[in-house]
């Protein structure tokens, strides 16, 4: 394993570095400090070395044309209904941050922190303490965000938290991939999502505790087809593509949720996790103002696939639990299979 730590940029006075791992195949991993940012993944491919995820030029694109790419997201993933949620008897408000409600973590996430950073061995550690003063969240957390590169070619990505106080816990990352050489969108790129059931949204995409089927819909993709398709299918909604949160089905630890895959170029990457939800969104409304190093900024320039629980969960027990007492410990996992 190659381990390599620069300056990437600096943001009101401070350094945000960039931290790189390259496993012995020559799979490239790299984070910025800045929002725990995966902000590369690059592997040896045919047309040379390929970046499947999105990535900008400077740290400040990340704070002005996109807040969330390739982002940590906490303290919790998706939207809170105007902020409010309930710890046993005990009501919560969250500030708000979108038309009234709260998303990814409200108005100081964990996109706004520059983490203090570290390589050990084929790890990218990542440390921060998110006080309740700082995002207005109830209780302070302590959060270890650990980027793992293994020389099977997979990346390990590990949210570990003490809580000190009563409070909730929902985190993913916001990574766009694009799996193609050429600069084009992901509708041509292939997607096999576990799931026969996604949330029912409302007004400004708050779960309302309903969940419809996918099944032969535009968002079947129990069996694998180009984005493409479904993203077609979705023109006469708002969103004009996919911007779901689905329901992952019963399945054994090693199977994936989720598979990308650009079969042309012989990329895939499959993803695992234990928790109950995934979303999915194709960039829909991004436009020529985004200043990706090798992508021109358009709609469906890149498909995010989030890992998280259900966010209904912080109103429906039944979908999962959110919250964390004083002293509680956390360990959430997602990992990715890169195959080329
Ligand atoms: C997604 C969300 C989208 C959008 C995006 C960030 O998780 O579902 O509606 O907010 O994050 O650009």
């Amino acid at each position: 394993m190659q381990a390599k730590q620069t300056v990437f940029d600096t943001l009101n006075g401070e350094d945000i570095n960039q931290y790189s791992l390259t496993n012995t195949n020559g799979v490239t991993l790299s984070c910025l400090s800045y929002g725990a940012n995966w902000y590369e993944l690059k592997v040896p491919t045919t047309n040379g070395d390929q970046n499947l995820i999105l990535n900008f030029p400077k740290i400040n694109d990340y704070v002005t044309t996109n807040p969330y790419l390739n982002m940590s997201i906490g303290r919790t993933a998706g939207r809170i209904g105007a902020g409010k949620f309930k710890i046993g008897e005990h009501e919560y408000k969250a500030p708000t941050n979108e038309s009234g409600n709260t998303l990814h973590g409200g108005i100081h996430g964990f996109n706004e922190i520059n983490w203090a950073g570290k390589i050990a061995a084929n790890q990218i550690i990542f440390t921060h303490t998110v006080t309740s003063q700082a995002d207005g969240f109830p209780g302070d957390l302590d959060v270890t965000i650990t980027y793992t590169l293994t020389d099977d070619n997979r990346i390990y990505l590990d949210y570990k938290v003490v809580s000190h106080g009563e409070t909730v816990f929902n985190p993913t990352n916001h990574a766009y991939f694009n799996l193609n050489h050429a600069d084009q969108n992901i509708k041509n790129l292939e997607l096999f999502l576990r799931s026969s059931q996604r949330l029912e949204l409302g007004d400004a995409k708050i779960p309302t505790g309903k969940t419809l089927a996918n099944t032969e819909t535009p968002y079947d993709f129990q069996t694998t087809k180009a984005l493409g398709a479904a993203i077609d299918g979705l023109q006469d909604i708002p969103e004009k593509g996919l911007d779901d949160v689905f329901l992952i089905d019963q399945h054994a630890d090693n199977e994936p949720i989720a598979i990308l895959a650009n079969p042309d170029e012989n990329l895939r990457v499959k993803i695992f996790s234990q928790r109950n939800a995934i979303v999915c969104f194709t960039a829909n409304g991004f436009g020529a103002d985004q200043p990706y190093i090798d992508k021109t900024g358009q709609p469906y320039v890149g498909v995010a696939l989030e890992s998280q629980i259900t966010p209904n969960a912080i109103f429906d027990p039944a979908y999962g639990d959110l919250t964390l007492h004083d002293g509680e410990t956390k360990h959430y996992q997602t990992h990715y299979l890169v195959e080329f």
